[in-house]
């Protein structure tokens, strides 16, 4: 292995650009070219490729979205479109692929490398943390943090109000960030793709909550589990009182990552570059037990990653 291309692909997550610093640096270190791909498969299609080296990328890790620029293709879903990327990987001399981006990029790569024999090695980068096999995805932490921010500042106008607010956070089929959202700020409930709801339970629960004196509701709900203005729909005339909706929407992808996804990143940017110089061929680095370790693709893609309902159950309990 003599040349890695490196591309971001997907929804952006902050801390990508961490991943991609390491990869040149890891790379570069390890005698070997990296070549930086433009947004996503689509420039991988268009040959969209810039050598990297390391000054390129100084004073990037702590930077939000992503300097290679992303992108959802259509065309890399089709088998023609991935016969002229595999073509432009092998015109470039580029002998393995670092892919930084969600479960829907995963299934490119794997196609990639089915199809055309070419080394993959993912980096999960998502906010929806809705990767298996891995703890955390490259900006989970940053996302949950700006939405943290977020609802505390709605807390004090819902007190002041007294409102209830529900609000509607990314995650087309994953709770997760509802649920750890609601956690974190001892919100109401969490309403989430993985969970019916009972309306009548909740909107009671609320009610009695409000007769013993709590002034202030705050709903934390999933993109996925219908959205805010579906909840409002449904709660409003059970619980009486005023509601309001608010969309966090892309603010939750973007800004500067945390130490912990500056860290995650980075440490998986070194070990994917590793894996493909060990010879791996399609894999994913995963965070198990603290460390990275290298998870066939094919197991990744197989098994859907569970809320977890113990954390699901204490949000609840504890509100
Ligand atoms: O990256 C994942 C995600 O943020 C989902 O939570 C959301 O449904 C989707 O991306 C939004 O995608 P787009 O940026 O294409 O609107």
């Amino acid at each position: 292995m003599k040349t890695i291309g490196v591309l971001t692909s997907g929804g952006d997550s902050p801390g990508m650009n961490a991943a991609v610093r390491a990869v040149v640096r890891f790379g570069v270190r390890n005698s070997l070219r990296i070549i930086g791909i433009q947004r996503g498969y689509c420039g991988l299609i268009d040959g969209a490729f810039k050598e990297m080296h390391f000054p390129d990328v100084a004073g990037i890790m702590e930077r939000g979205g992503t300097i290679l620029r992303t992108s959802r293709c259509g065309e890399f879903y089709t088998k023609e479109g991935r016969a002229k990327a595999a073509e432009q990987l092998k015109a470039a001399g580029i002998d393995g692929l670092v892919v930084i981006g969600g479960e829907g990029s995963f299934t490119g790569a794997k196609f990639l490398h089915e199809e055309h024999g070419i080394p993959i090695v993912g980096i999960p980068g998502t906010i929806d943390n809705d990767i298996s096999q891995t703890d955390m995805c490259v900006g989970v932490d940053t996302c949950l943090n700006t939405v943290v921010d977020a609802i505390q500042n709605l807390k004090d106008t819902a007190t002041s109000h007294e409102r209830a607010f529900i609000v509607e956070v990314m995650g087309r089929s994953s709770g997760y960030i509802a649920l750890c959202a609601a956690l974190a700020t001892g919100s109401e409930a969490a309403i989430v793709p993985e969970v019916p709801i009972d309306w009548d339970k909740l909107a009671s629960r609320l009610l009695e909550e409000r007769k013993r004196g709590k002034i202030n509701c705050i709903i934390v709900v999933a993109e996925g589990a219908g959205g805010a203005f579906h909840v409002a729909k449904n709660l409003q005339d059970r619980i009486g009182y005023e509601t309001r909706v608010t969309i966090l929407g892309h603010i939750q992808r973007g800004g500067s990552p945390t130490a912990f996804d500056r860290i995650l990143a980075t440490r998986m940017g070194a070990e994917a570059v590793k894996a493909l110089l060990e010879g791996k061929s399609c894999h994913m680095m995963a965070l198990q037990f603290g460390k990275i370790v290298p998870v066939p693709m094919e197991q990744v893609l197989k098994e859907k990653k569970t809320l977890d309902m113990t954390l699901y159950q204490l949000a609840h309990l504890l509100s």
